[in-house]
Protein backbone atom coordinates (compact mmCIF):
# COMPACT_ATOMS: atom_id res chain seq x y z
CA UNK A 1 0.00 0.00 0.00
CA UNK A 2 1.16 3.54 -0.83
CA UNK A 3 1.88 6.06 2.01
CA UNK A 4 -1.59 8.31 2.36
CA UNK A 5 -0.62 11.96 2.41
CA UNK A 6 -3.38 12.79 4.75
CA UNK A 7 -2.05 10.26 7.20
CA UNK A 8 1.64 10.53 6.70
CA UNK A 9 3.54 11.26 10.31
CA UNK A 10 0.79 11.57 12.04
CA UNK A 11 0.17 10.00 15.49
CA UNK A 12 -2.30 7.52 16.35
CA UNK A 13 -2.74 6.00 19.58
CA UNK A 14 -5.20 2.88 18.87
CA UNK A 15 -6.66 1.13 21.87
CA UNK A 16 -7.53 -2.38 21.59
CA UNK A 17 -9.71 -3.95 23.98
CA UNK A 18 -10.84 -7.64 24.93
CA UNK A 19 -12.76 -9.02 21.79
CA UNK A 20 -12.01 -11.54 19.63
CA UNK A 21 -12.00 -8.97 16.81
CA UNK A 22 -8.49 -7.84 18.19
CA UNK A 23 -6.96 -9.99 15.65
CA UNK A 24 -8.52 -7.89 13.15
CA UNK A 25 -7.02 -4.97 14.82
CA UNK A 26 -3.80 -6.23 14.18
CA UNK A 27 -4.14 -6.37 10.21
CA UNK A 28 -5.23 -2.49 11.46
CA UNK A 29 -2.38 -1.33 13.00
CA UNK A 30 -0.52 -2.69 9.81
CA UNK A 31 -2.50 -0.73 7.47
CA UNK A 32 -2.06 2.56 9.19
CA UNK A 33 1.64 1.78 9.81
CA UNK A 34 1.86 1.15 5.37
CA UNK A 35 -0.18 4.63 5.12
CA UNK A 36 2.51 6.28 7.24
CA UNK A 37 1.24 6.79 10.66
CA UNK A 38 2.73 6.16 13.99
CA UNK A 39 0.99 3.70 15.78
CA UNK A 40 1.06 3.48 19.27
CA UNK A 41 -0.80 0.28 19.96
CA UNK A 42 -2.17 0.11 23.74
CA UNK A 43 -3.85 -3.34 24.92
CA UNK A 44 -5.95 -3.91 27.54
CA UNK A 45 -5.50 -6.71 30.04
CA UNK A 46 -8.74 -8.83 28.47
CA UNK A 47 -7.31 -7.93 24.48
CA UNK A 48 -3.89 -9.12 25.94
CA UNK A 49 -5.12 -12.75 26.09
CA UNK A 50 -6.22 -12.76 22.38
CA UNK A 51 -3.08 -11.13 21.16
CA UNK A 52 -0.35 -10.15 22.55
CA UNK A 53 2.03 -6.50 22.18
CA UNK A 54 4.62 -8.20 19.98
CA UNK A 55 1.96 -8.26 17.42
CA UNK A 56 1.36 -4.88 17.52
CA UNK A 57 5.28 -4.16 17.92
CA UNK A 58 6.14 -6.50 15.10
CA UNK A 59 3.36 -4.72 12.96
CA UNK A 60 3.78 -1.03 13.53
CA UNK A 61 7.93 -0.74 14.80
CA UNK A 62 6.66 1.26 18.05
CA UNK A 63 6.82 -0.27 21.41
CA UNK A 64 2.99 -1.26 22.04
CA UNK A 65 1.69 -0.80 25.44
CA UNK A 66 -0.42 -3.08 28.32
CA UNK A 67 0.91 -2.08 31.33
CA UNK A 68 -0.06 1.03 33.41
CA UNK A 69 2.61 -0.24 36.10
CA UNK A 70 5.16 -1.00 33.40
CA UNK A 71 8.64 0.99 35.10
CA UNK A 72 9.75 1.70 31.07
CA UNK A 73 8.71 5.36 31.75
CA UNK A 74 8.08 7.78 33.55
CA UNK A 75 3.86 8.36 33.37
CA UNK A 76 3.38 6.33 30.02
CA UNK A 77 0.04 7.42 29.87
CA UNK A 78 0.71 11.40 29.61
CA UNK A 79 3.60 10.28 27.00
CA UNK A 80 1.10 8.37 24.77
CA UNK A 81 -1.12 11.13 24.97
CA UNK A 82 0.57 13.71 24.52
CA UNK A 83 0.39 14.90 20.95
CA UNK A 84 -1.55 12.32 19.75
CA UNK A 85 -3.54 13.27 16.33
CA UNK A 86 -6.28 10.48 17.12
CA UNK A 87 -7.38 7.74 19.78
CA UNK A 88 -8.89 4.94 17.67
CA UNK A 89 -10.51 1.96 20.11
CA UNK A 90 -10.88 -0.64 17.71
CA UNK A 91 -12.18 -3.15 18.75
CA UNK A 92 -14.58 -1.05 21.36
CA UNK A 93 -15.96 -3.89 23.80
CA UNK A 94 -19.21 -2.89 26.14
CA UNK A 95 -16.86 -2.86 28.94
CA UNK A 96 -14.60 -0.02 27.24
CA UNK A 97 -17.41 2.01 26.10
CA UNK A 98 -18.76 1.79 29.55
CA UNK A 99 -15.51 3.20 30.86
CA UNK A 100 -14.95 5.67 28.21
CA UNK A 101 -18.23 7.23 28.85
CA UNK A 102 -17.55 7.31 32.86
CA UNK A 103 -14.65 8.34 32.82
CA UNK A 104 -13.11 5.23 34.59
CA UNK A 105 -9.77 4.95 34.47
CA UNK A 106 -8.25 1.55 35.63
CA UNK A 107 -6.21 0.36 33.31
CA UNK A 108 -3.59 2.02 30.89
CA UNK A 109 -5.89 2.51 27.75
CA UNK A 110 -8.48 4.07 29.96
CA UNK A 111 -6.00 6.61 31.73
CA UNK A 112 -4.43 7.18 28.59
CA UNK A 113 -7.91 7.97 27.22
CA UNK A 114 -8.96 10.66 30.01
CA UNK A 115 -4.94 12.27 29.44
CA UNK A 116 -5.96 12.71 25.49
CA UNK A 117 -7.02 15.76 23.76
CA UNK A 118 -7.09 14.61 20.34
CA UNK A 119 -10.60 13.21 18.88
CA UNK A 120 -12.21 9.69 19.64
CA UNK A 121 -13.32 6.86 17.13
CA UNK A 122 -14.36 3.99 18.95
CA UNK A 123 -15.08 1.00 16.51
CA UNK A 124 -17.66 -1.38 18.67
CA UNK A 125 -17.22 -5.03 18.52
CA UNK A 126 -19.76 -7.40 20.50
CA UNK A 127 -22.82 -9.78 20.70
CA UNK A 128 -26.05 -8.36 18.70
CA UNK A 129 -28.11 -8.90 22.04
CA UNK A 130 -25.47 -6.96 23.70
CA UNK A 131 -24.99 -3.91 21.63
CA UNK A 132 -28.67 -3.34 21.73
CA UNK A 133 -28.56 -3.09 25.42
CA UNK A 134 -29.98 0.37 26.78
CA UNK A 135 -26.49 0.44 28.93
CA UNK A 136 -24.66 -0.04 25.70
CA UNK A 137 -26.62 2.12 23.67
CA UNK A 138 -26.80 5.12 26.07
CA UNK A 139 -22.63 4.89 26.80
CA UNK A 140 -22.44 5.36 22.56
CA UNK A 141 -25.27 8.17 23.55
CA UNK A 142 -22.90 9.70 25.82
CA UNK A 143 -19.65 9.93 23.67
CA UNK A 144 -21.43 10.98 20.52
CA UNK A 145 -22.24 13.83 22.57
CA UNK A 146 -19.19 14.53 23.59
CA UNK A 147 -17.81 14.62 20.07
CA UNK A 148 -16.69 10.84 19.85
CA UNK A 149 -17.70 9.47 16.44
CA UNK A 150 -18.85 5.77 16.52
CA UNK A 151 -18.31 3.72 13.52
CA UNK A 152 -20.35 0.28 12.98
CA UNK A 153 -20.51 -1.89 14.40
CA UNK A 154 -22.08 -4.38 10.79
CA UNK A 155 -24.41 -6.83 10.37
CA UNK A 156 -23.14 -9.91 10.05
CA UNK A 157 -21.85 -13.35 11.32
CA UNK A 158 -20.94 -13.27 14.99
CA UNK A 159 -17.96 -15.47 16.41
CA UNK A 160 -20.47 -16.76 18.71
CA UNK A 161 -21.95 -18.13 15.27
CA UNK A 162 -25.50 -15.71 15.50
CA UNK A 163 -25.65 -13.55 12.92
CA UNK A 164 -26.63 -9.61 13.88
CA UNK A 165 -25.56 -6.01 14.01
CA UNK A 166 -22.61 -6.06 16.41
CA UNK A 167 -19.41 -7.28 13.86
CA UNK A 168 -16.69 -4.79 14.24
CA UNK A 169 -15.98 -3.37 10.89
CA UNK A 170 -13.43 -4.52 8.34
CA UNK A 171 -10.36 -2.85 8.85
CA UNK A 172 -10.04 -1.59 5.51
CA UNK A 173 -13.32 0.60 5.87
CA UNK A 174 -11.86 1.73 9.87
CA UNK A 175 -8.91 3.12 7.51
CA UNK A 176 -11.60 5.27 5.11
CA UNK A 177 -12.95 6.54 8.72
CA UNK A 178 -9.61 7.54 10.13
CA UNK A 179 -9.24 9.23 7.21
CA UNK A 180 -12.33 11.24 7.31
CA UNK A 181 -11.72 12.17 10.50
CA UNK A 182 -8.24 13.36 9.82
CA UNK A 183 -8.65 15.49 6.73
CA UNK A 184 -11.83 16.67 8.54
CA UNK A 185 -10.46 20.13 9.01
CA UNK A 186 -8.55 19.82 5.45
CA UNK A 187 -8.47 22.57 2.52
CA UNK A 188 -11.26 21.74 0.86
CA UNK A 189 -13.62 21.93 3.90
CA UNK A 190 -17.15 23.26 3.08
CA UNK A 191 -16.37 22.32 -0.75
CA UNK A 192 -18.95 20.41 -2.43
CA UNK A 193 -16.93 17.95 -5.08
CA UNK A 194 -18.88 16.02 -7.76
CA UNK A 195 -16.49 13.32 -9.39
CA UNK A 196 -17.66 10.69 -12.04
CA UNK A 197 -16.35 7.62 -12.70
CA UNK A 198 -16.03 4.50 -14.57
CA UNK A 199 -17.49 3.61 -18.04
CA UNK A 200 -21.15 4.05 -18.75
CA UNK A 201 -23.04 0.84 -19.93
CA UNK A 202 -25.09 1.37 -22.88
CA UNK A 203 -28.25 -1.46 -23.41
CA UNK A 204 -28.63 -3.63 -26.96
CA UNK A 205 -31.09 -5.93 -25.74
CA UNK A 206 -31.99 -6.92 -21.76
CA UNK A 207 -29.09 -8.80 -21.15
CA UNK A 208 -26.12 -6.98 -23.30
CA UNK A 209 -24.43 -3.78 -22.89
CA UNK A 210 -22.32 -1.63 -25.05
CA UNK A 211 -19.74 -0.86 -22.67
CA UNK A 212 -15.63 0.62 -22.42
CA UNK A 213 -12.66 -0.80 -20.59
CA UNK A 214 -13.11 1.72 -17.50
CA UNK A 215 -12.25 0.18 -14.58
CA UNK A 216 -13.15 3.62 -12.58
CA UNK A 217 -10.06 3.08 -10.33
CA UNK A 218 -8.94 6.97 -11.06
CA UNK A 219 -11.90 8.33 -10.40
CA UNK A 220 -12.57 6.78 -7.62
CA UNK A 221 -9.16 7.67 -6.58
CA UNK A 222 -9.59 11.46 -7.54
CA UNK A 223 -13.05 11.19 -4.47
CA UNK A 224 -10.73 9.63 -2.32
CA UNK A 225 -8.34 12.08 -2.22
CA UNK A 226 -11.04 15.23 -2.17
CA UNK A 227 -12.54 13.74 0.85
CA UNK A 228 -8.90 13.32 2.83
CA UNK A 229 -8.94 17.11 1.87
CA UNK A 230 -12.15 17.61 3.81
CA UNK A 231 -14.60 17.94 1.24
CA UNK A 232 -17.98 16.55 0.82
CA UNK A 233 -18.03 14.49 -2.54
CA UNK A 234 -20.78 13.16 -4.53
CA UNK A 235 -19.76 9.59 -6.37
CA UNK A 236 -21.85 9.22 -10.01
CA UNK A 237 -20.54 5.53 -10.88
CA UNK A 238 -21.04 3.97 -13.77
CA UNK A 239 -21.07 0.28 -13.18
CA UNK A 240 -17.44 -1.07 -11.74
CA UNK A 241 -16.43 -3.52 -8.97
CA UNK A 242 -14.91 -0.75 -6.62
CA UNK A 243 -16.10 -0.41 -3.01
CA UNK A 244 -17.28 3.23 -2.09
CA UNK A 245 -15.02 5.50 -0.13
CA UNK A 246 -15.99 5.91 3.33
CA UNK A 247 -17.70 9.39 3.47
CA UNK A 248 -18.44 9.96 -0.07
CA UNK A 249 -22.06 9.83 -1.45
CA UNK A 250 -22.56 7.24 -4.05
CA UNK A 251 -25.43 7.45 -7.19
CA UNK A 252 -24.65 4.51 -9.19
CA UNK A 253 -26.00 4.96 -12.94
CA UNK A 254 -25.98 2.89 -15.87
CA UNK A 255 -26.32 4.38 -19.14
CA UNK A 256 -24.58 7.99 -19.99
CA UNK A 257 -28.36 9.43 -20.00
CA UNK A 258 -28.54 7.93 -16.07
CA UNK A 259 -25.22 9.79 -15.51
CA UNK A 260 -26.20 13.21 -17.22
CA UNK A 261 -29.16 13.46 -14.91
CA UNK A 262 -27.40 12.79 -11.74
CA UNK A 263 -24.18 15.09 -12.69
CA UNK A 264 -26.78 17.82 -13.63
CA UNK A 265 -28.46 17.67 -10.80
CA UNK A 266 -25.22 16.97 -7.91
CA UNK A 267 -23.23 19.69 -9.69
CA UNK A 268 -25.51 22.20 -10.07
CA UNK A 269 -24.92 23.34 -6.25
CA UNK A 270 -21.04 22.61 -6.02
CA UNK A 271 -17.48 23.89 -6.36
CA UNK A 272 -16.15 21.49 -8.57
CA UNK A 273 -16.90 18.70 -10.66
CA UNK A 274 -14.26 16.34 -11.93
CA UNK A 275 -15.44 14.24 -14.77
CA UNK A 276 -13.38 11.12 -14.92
CA UNK A 277 -15.73 8.53 -16.42
CA UNK A 278 -15.45 7.01 -19.29
CA UNK A 279 -18.91 7.95 -21.31
CA UNK A 280 -19.91 6.53 -24.03
CA UNK A 281 -20.34 8.61 -26.94
CA UNK A 282 -22.90 6.17 -28.84
CA UNK A 283 -25.79 3.91 -27.86
CA UNK A 284 -27.85 1.61 -29.64
CA UNK A 285 -30.61 3.50 -30.84
CA UNK A 286 -33.35 1.27 -30.25
CA UNK A 287 -32.49 -1.56 -27.79
CA UNK A 288 -34.22 -4.84 -27.78
CA UNK A 289 -36.84 -4.92 -25.65
CA UNK A 290 -36.31 -8.84 -25.60
CA UNK A 291 -33.30 -10.87 -25.47
CA UNK A 292 -31.85 -11.18 -29.44
CA UNK A 293 -31.37 -15.04 -30.27
CA UNK A 294 -28.50 -16.05 -31.94
CA UNK A 295 -30.87 -18.13 -34.52
CA UNK A 296 -31.75 -14.62 -35.83
CA UNK A 297 -28.61 -14.42 -37.33
CA UNK A 298 -26.09 -11.28 -36.56
CA UNK A 299 -27.68 -8.32 -35.52
CA UNK A 300 -26.90 -5.12 -37.37
CA UNK A 301 -26.74 -2.01 -34.49
CA UNK A 302 -27.48 1.26 -34.88
CA UNK A 303 -25.73 3.57 -33.13
CA UNK A 304 -26.79 7.08 -32.15
CA UNK A 305 -24.99 10.31 -30.23
CA UNK A 306 -25.30 10.54 -26.53
CA UNK A 307 -25.37 14.10 -25.18
CA UNK A 308 -22.37 15.72 -24.04
CA UNK A 309 -22.05 16.30 -20.58
CA UNK A 310 -19.99 18.49 -20.32
CA UNK A 311 -21.47 20.39 -23.03
CA UNK A 312 -24.86 20.19 -20.90
CA UNK A 313 -22.83 21.27 -17.48
CA UNK A 314 -20.43 23.85 -19.43
CA UNK A 315 -24.49 25.51 -20.85
CA UNK A 316 -25.55 25.73 -16.80
CA UNK A 317 -22.36 26.95 -15.67
CA UNK A 318 -23.12 30.04 -18.11
CA UNK A 319 -26.27 30.55 -16.77
CA UNK A 320 -25.19 30.56 -12.74
CA UNK A 321 -21.11 30.19 -12.55
CA UNK A 322 -21.56 26.17 -10.93
CA UNK A 323 -19.73 24.33 -10.36
CA UNK A 324 -16.70 27.20 -10.58
CA UNK A 325 -14.12 24.44 -11.90
CA UNK A 326 -14.64 21.66 -14.08
CA UNK A 327 -12.13 19.02 -15.08
CA UNK A 328 -12.39 16.69 -18.06
CA UNK A 329 -10.53 14.09 -18.66
CA UNK A 330 -9.33 12.58 -22.14
CA UNK A 331 -8.56 9.37 -23.04
CA UNK A 332 -6.04 9.18 -26.41
CA UNK A 333 -4.43 7.09 -28.80
CA UNK A 334 -3.29 10.20 -30.93
CA UNK A 335 -2.02 13.66 -30.80
CA UNK A 336 -2.77 14.14 -26.85
CA UNK A 337 -2.15 17.34 -26.12
CA UNK A 338 -3.47 18.79 -29.23
CA UNK A 339 -7.01 16.93 -28.97
CA UNK A 340 -6.51 17.81 -24.70
CA UNK A 341 -6.40 21.55 -25.92
CA UNK A 342 -9.19 21.01 -27.87
CA UNK A 343 -11.59 19.32 -25.51
CA UNK A 344 -10.32 22.31 -22.79
CA UNK A 345 -11.79 24.93 -25.12
CA UNK A 346 -14.94 23.31 -26.47
CA UNK A 347 -16.45 22.24 -23.24
CA UNK A 348 -14.94 25.56 -20.95
CA UNK A 349 -12.62 23.23 -18.76
CA UNK A 350 -10.93 25.11 -15.78
CA UNK A 351 -8.28 21.63 -17.05
CA UNK A 352 -7.66 18.49 -18.67
CA UNK A 353 -6.50 15.46 -17.45
CA UNK A 354 -4.86 13.77 -20.44
CA UNK A 355 -3.68 10.42 -21.19
CA UNK A 356 -2.41 8.34 -23.71
CA UNK A 357 -4.09 4.90 -23.42
CA UNK A 358 -1.78 3.17 -25.54
CA UNK A 359 1.65 3.74 -23.07
CA UNK A 360 2.18 1.04 -20.56
CA UNK A 361 0.93 0.46 -17.11
CA UNK A 362 -1.18 3.46 -17.77
CA UNK A 363 -4.40 3.57 -18.52
CA UNK A 364 -7.61 1.57 -17.97
CA UNK A 365 -7.03 -1.30 -15.01
CA UNK A 366 -4.21 -0.48 -14.20
CA UNK A 367 -3.16 0.76 -11.43
CA UNK A 368 -0.59 3.81 -12.15
CA UNK A 369 -1.09 6.28 -14.92
CA UNK A 370 0.88 8.59 -17.20
CA UNK A 371 -1.08 12.23 -17.58
CA UNK A 372 -0.45 15.29 -18.49
CA UNK A 373 -2.75 18.16 -17.09
CA UNK A 374 -3.58 20.97 -19.74
CA UNK A 375 -5.05 24.03 -18.86
CA UNK A 376 -5.02 27.80 -20.65
CA UNK A 377 -1.58 28.10 -19.43
CA UNK A 378 0.03 25.32 -20.67
CA UNK A 379 0.98 21.82 -20.63
CA UNK A 380 2.77 19.91 -17.60
CA UNK A 381 3.72 16.44 -18.08
CA UNK A 382 4.20 13.98 -15.12
CA UNK A 383 5.81 11.15 -14.45
CA UNK A 384 4.30 7.65 -14.14
CA UNK A 385 2.51 7.66 -11.13
CA UNK A 386 0.04 5.67 -8.99
CA UNK A 387 -3.52 6.39 -9.52
CA UNK A 388 -3.41 7.95 -5.95
CA UNK A 389 -0.78 10.39 -6.38
CA UNK A 390 -2.13 11.35 -9.53
CA UNK A 391 -5.07 12.51 -8.08
CA UNK A 392 -3.33 13.96 -5.47
CA UNK A 393 -1.89 16.08 -8.39
CA UNK A 394 -5.58 16.89 -10.03
CA UNK A 395 -6.61 17.86 -6.27
CA UNK A 396 -3.69 20.78 -6.02
CA UNK A 397 -4.72 21.89 -9.10
CA UNK A 398 -8.45 22.15 -8.09
CA UNK A 399 -7.57 23.07 -4.63
CA UNK A 400 -5.68 26.02 -6.26
CA UNK A 401 -8.24 26.96 -8.68
CA UNK A 402 -11.19 26.76 -6.19
CA UNK A 403 -9.30 29.57 -3.59
CA UNK A 404 -6.82 31.73 -5.71
CA UNK A 405 -3.95 32.99 -3.92
N1 LIG B 1 -17.79 13.17 -21.72
C1 LIG B 1 -19.03 13.69 -21.42
N2 LIG B 1 -20.13 13.27 -22.08
C2 LIG B 1 -20.03 12.35 -23.07
C3 LIG B 1 -18.77 11.84 -23.41
C4 LIG B 1 -17.67 12.26 -22.70
O1 LIG B 1 -19.12 14.54 -20.54
N3 LIG B 1 -21.14 11.95 -23.69
C5 LIG B 1 -16.63 13.64 -20.96
C6 LIG B 1 -15.77 12.56 -20.34
O2 LIG B 1 -16.19 12.21 -19.03
C7 LIG B 1 -14.39 13.20 -20.32
C8 LIG B 1 -14.41 14.15 -21.50
O3 LIG B 1 -15.79 14.31 -21.85
O4 LIG B 1 -14.19 13.95 -19.14
C9 LIG B 1 -13.62 13.69 -22.69
O5 LIG B 1 -14.22 12.60 -23.26
P1 LIG B 1 -13.82 12.01 -24.72
O6 LIG B 1 -14.81 10.95 -25.05
O7 LIG B 1 -12.39 11.65 -24.71
O8 LIG B 1 -13.98 13.31 -25.59
P2 LIG B 1 -14.71 13.62 -26.93
O9 LIG B 1 -15.00 15.05 -26.86
O10 LIG B 1 -15.84 12.68 -27.08
O11 LIG B 1 -13.63 13.45 -28.03
P3 LIG B 1 -13.19 12.27 -29.02
O12 LIG B 1 -14.38 11.42 -29.27
O13 LIG B 1 -12.69 12.99 -30.17
O14 LIG B 1 -12.10 11.55 -28.26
Amino acid sequence: MDVIPILRGKRILLGVSGSIAAYKAAELASLLTQAGAHVDAVLTAAAARFVTPLTFQSLTGRPAHADLWSADAHVPHVGLAEGADLLLVAPATADVLAKLAHGLADDLLTVTALAARCPLLVAPAMDAGMFEHPAVQANLATLRARGAAVIGPAEGRMASGLAGRGRMLEPEEILGHVRRAAGRNGPLAGRRIVVTAGGTQEPIDPVRVVANRSSGKQGFAVAQAALDRGAEVTLVAAPCALSTPVGARRIDVGTAEEMARAVLEASAGADALLMAAAVADFRPARPAARKLKKDAGPPVLELKRTADILSAVAEARAKNGRPACVVGFAAETDDLVPNARRKLQEKCLSLVVANDVTRKHSGFGSDSNRVTLIDAAGAEELPLLSKADVAERILDRVQALLSPA
